[in-house]
């Protein structure tokens, strides 16, 4: 076998085959695969297709490149992926309470990228907390605490590492089969069980057309379903930001005030409910999904999700009383800005991609892999959809290291929000299911 008539094949609409499927990728871990070659491999693939089949082979292909984790745990295996977006810490809520559940997370995450938020970078503004601990630590927090939030090593699915960096400067980045891969053989490199996905749709998400949203979930949970791995998707709201903070430690911070009930941030909680009670089904773990639902409900409503979090947070490094002292622990930005509303009426519409490009501008986010981020900046208390205001009420504060970045980005903020006389319809926080 070799790697031009792989292309080839791809090519000329004919698909990949498992063989050829296993060949390309240890091809592009071991670098017998030229970079030219994995470009033109993931062009052919991005205009031809490699249909359902295809892509369960180049997603086992990419997750048996490189280590795959096998556990020997008292429960089961889960986890969840969500295609990113802006105030989505879901993340940190669902593995401790998922762990509380008396379930097994070992939740592999990635840093942001772009106007989305990354959920490593949310822990690593904790103290001390250690988000590339390694395998070996890895398996042992997830046997002892029950969940793990940390990013992957090198040993998982290389093929993917490389060929993502390729596509990324080749315009190969959006095909359908290439994105459903690149997700699931990393996911599925964890071991897991079940998984469910979390696909975002609206101005602040990768998808922002409901039927390429669903194109993508239907591909996910058929894929990782025919690769062995019990799957469902949620195609959630991403019109807005899902909380009412954007920023590494604000967001932590509103999760920990959820998480110790201090204040409630309620589409949060709903949907992380809603995405392990999926979980939770999948894994036969409760009988229905609003049974599952209320088990989630229940963790985070007895604190037992938070003693998990606080359990999870110091056996990576972390303090040992996070839990207690949060407010004092995270990080705060020197400058403090409202941005006020226009003039009277209701929030009709929300730029999502905006408000996330204005965190990035904040140096919150970064532009290129490379960028180091400030954690302390973003934006608080923003104002949702449906809700009234009146002239000069704050639609949000923002946090910048300096005045004339928080002018900026007071200005994107304001450019970000639609005011309308007429109250709007409010969207939905789940717009449909997959399973
Ligand atoms: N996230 C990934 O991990 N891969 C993609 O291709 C797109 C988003």
């Amino acid at each position: 076998m070799d790697a031009r008539s792989i292309i080839m094949a791809v090519r000329d609409g004919a698909g990949l085959a498992p063989e050829a499927a296993a060949w390309f990728a240890r091809g592009l871990a071991d670098g017998t695969v030229s970079d030219a070659q994995a470009g033109a491999f993931a062009m052919a693939v991005l205009c031809r297709g490699i249909g359902a089949a295809g892509r369960v082979a180049l997603t086992e292909a990419m997750r048996d490149s490189g280590q795959v984790l096998a556990w020997d745990l008292p429960g089961p295996v889960l986890d969840k992926h969500s295609t990113g977006g802006i105030g989505d810490s879901v993340s940190l809520l669902l593995a401790p309470a998922l762990a509380a559940c008396g379930v097994y997370v070992p939740m592999i995450s990635g840093r942001g990228l772009g106007h989305t938020g990354g959920t490593l970078d949310k822990m690593e503004v904790i103290p001390g907390y250690k988000a590339l601990p390694g395998t070996a630590v890895l398996q042992k927090v997830v046997a002892e605490v029950g969940c793990a939030i940390v990013g992957a090593t090198n040993e998982i699915a290389p093929a993917d590492r490389r060929l993502y960096g390729i596509r990324d400067i080749s315009g190969t980045v959006e095909s359908i089969d290439l994105i459903t891969a690149s997700i699931l053989s990393k996911k599925l490199a964890a071991g897991l069980g079940a998984l469910v996905l979390d696909v975002k749709v609206g101005s602040g998400a990768f998808m922002v057309e409901m039927e390429d949203a669903k194109a993508l979930a239907e591909s996910l949970v058929r894929t990782a379903n025919d690769a062995g791995c019990h799957a469902s998707a949620l195609i959630t709201d991403m019109s807005q930001s899902l909380g009412h903070s954007a920023g590494n430690a604000l967001e932590v911070l509103e999760v920990m005030e959820t998480l110790t009930g201090s204040s409630v941030n309620e589409a949060l909680w709903d949907v992380t409910a809603a995405l392990g009670g999926e979980l939770l089904c999948l894994a036969g773990k409760a009988r229905s999904l609003d049974e599952g639902a209320e088990q989630i409900d229940a963790a985070i409503e007895t604190g037992r999700a938070a003693e998990k979090f606080g359990q999870m947070v110091a056996a990576l490094g972390g303090p040992f009383d996070f839990v207690e002292r949060f407010p004092d622990r995270l990080p705060a930005a020197p400058v403090i800005v409202p941005v006020a509303a226009p003039r009277r009426g209701h929030v009709a519409q929300v730029d999502a991609r905006a408000l996330g490009e204005a965190v990035v501008r904040l140096g919150g986010g970064r532009l290129v892999a490379t960028d180091r981020i400030n954690p302390s900046v973003g934006l608080s208390g923003l104002a949702a959809i449906g809700e009234e205001v009146d002239p000069g009420e704050v639609l949000c504060l923002v946090h910048a290291p300096d005045a004339a970045r928080a002018e900026r980005a007071a200005a994107m903020v304001q450019a970000a929000y639609v005011i309308s006389e007429e109250p709007p319809e409010e969207p939905p926080l789940i717009h449909g299911r997959i399973g």
